[in-house]
């Protein structure tokens, strides 16, 4: 990893909770690899943050598909040395079990679990090699509780938490952090207008999500803070 700047790889970092981390994490002065499939998206937050901080990348990635994700680590990895990868990349449909089509519950599983399955496994190597790096995974109050019309999200949630909690285990001399955070109602795109319009007065900022992520990676000492769980004051939706 000589000579190689650090860097934190944010998937998901065109909208919502992943913009909000990219903004929290170039504004402090970090090189942030932003991916996500739409590149007009990423390109924006690029000029806007121009006028900060020269040190978002932006990367047009899909992280279903395996071959495009270590293809595109090799090329980052030529320049940059993956710090931290946060697993922010997910999508749901808010539909029970019955109505969920295959292709739904296909794609969200494929995004939610299996991308992020696909980019520990590209960067996992590299940090046992160099003994160190932190890998945060945003989940969902869903690990915690039961909520309907999110069966395909649930698993794919806690399919990542178990994957992850696993890992923890494997890798514990190697010095590296794997943070789950599990976040309750935020205010982004994810969720219908429907549903904004009523309730974004209680539900969380993804500024203060981003906010706390920074800080949980920030800690740079033999400890690490393994799960955390976030939510509104006023409970869930
Ligand atoms: N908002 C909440 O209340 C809440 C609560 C708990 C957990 N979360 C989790 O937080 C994360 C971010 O969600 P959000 O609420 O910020 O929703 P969002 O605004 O819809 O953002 C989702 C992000 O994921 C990216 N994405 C989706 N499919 C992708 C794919 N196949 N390849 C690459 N990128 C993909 C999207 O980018 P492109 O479409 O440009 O690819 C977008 O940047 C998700 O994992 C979500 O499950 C959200």
């Amino acid at each position: 990893m000589d000579g190689k700047q650090k860097a934190v790889w944010i998937t998901g970092a065109s909208s919502g909770i992943g913009k909000a981390l990219s903004y929290e994490f170039a504004k402090s002065g970090f090189n942030v690899l932003g991916t996500a499939r739409r590149i007009e998206l990423l390109e924006e937050i690029k000029s806007e943050l121009k006028e900060f901080s020269n040190n978002f990348h932006p990367f047009q990635l899909d992280v279903t598909g395996y071959n495009s994700i270590e293809k595109f680590y090799n090329e980052i990895s030529k320049l940059y040395q993956v710090d931290c990868l946060i697993n922010n990349a997910g999508m749901t449909s808010f539909k029970n079990a019955v109505d969920n089509s295959i292709d739904e519950i296909q794609k969200i599983v494929e995004t939610n679990l299996l991308g992020s399955i696909y980019t520990i496994k590209t960067v996992l190597p590299d940090m046992i090699e160099q003994c160190g790096g932190t890998i945060i995974n945003i989940l969902s109050v869903v690990t915690q509780k039961i909520f309907t019309a999110s069966s395909a999200y649930s698993a794919s949630k806690s399919g990542l938490q178990a994957y992850t909690k696993v890992l923890r285990e494997e890798v514990r001399d190697k010095n590296i952090h794997i943070i789950n955070v599990s976040p309750g109602a935020t205010v982004t795109p994810i969720w219908s207008d429907g549903v904004l319009n009523k309730y974004s007065d209680r539900m969380m900022k993804p500024e203060n999500i981003a906010r706390l992520i920074l800080k949980l990676y920030s800690e740079k000492d033999n400890f690490v803070t393994e799960e955390v769980v976030i939510r509104p004051i006023k409970g869930d939706l």
